[in-house]
């Protein structure tokens, strides 16, 4: 099992503008959709989750199997599942024998996973271009 944690960023360390706008390129956006389809399964904070469904972003990726970290428990959809705590995702990844996962974001779920030392893989894509501020990774 490998966990991989793959992030657009400025090359200042932001991850979105202060109202969670994600102002990259349509080919940096083509770029990770290409990526993101390569791993089978994706870990998402609670409100990258939200986020991402409200605009169908995970349709773009081909539906992955979803992890979704929340202290707040909700009902199991077919391809997506909530668990408390990055170690809980840890353990459905391997129970469902999932070799390759891709920990996509936001800035809380990434430092949770970098603290707990739950990476094997690290990957940027950088927009260094724009000058964005608010959220750092
Ligand atoms: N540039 C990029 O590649 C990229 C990718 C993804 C997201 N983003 C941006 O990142 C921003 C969102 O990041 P964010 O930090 O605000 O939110 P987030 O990490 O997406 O979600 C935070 C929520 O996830 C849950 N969570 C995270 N870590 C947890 C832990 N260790 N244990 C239990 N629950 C945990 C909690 O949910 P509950 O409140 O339900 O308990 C927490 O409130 C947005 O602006 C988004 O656009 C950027």
């Amino acid at each position: 099992m490998q966990l991989t944690l793959y992030m657009t960023s400025t090359l200042n360390g932001y991850i979105a503008t202060e109202n969670d706008d994600t102002p990259w390129s349509t080919a940096v956006w083509k770029s990770y959709y290409t990526i993101a389809k390569k791993f089978n399964a994706i870990i998402l904070g609670r409100r990258t989750y939200e986020m991402m469904k409200e605009v169908n972003e995970l349709e773009k990726m081909g539906n992955p199997f979803t992890i979704v970290v929340s202290t707040t428990k909700s009902p199991l959809h077919s391809n997506v599942i909530f668990v408390m705590s990055p170690k809980e995702a840890v353990k459905v990844i391997k129970e469902k024998n999932i070799t390759n996962a891709l920990i996509g974001g936001g800035g809380k779920l990434n430092a949770s996973f970098m603290k707990q030392n739950l990476i094997d893989k690290l990957g940027f894509v950088e927009k260094f271009e724009r000058n964005i501020a608010k959220h750092r990774l």
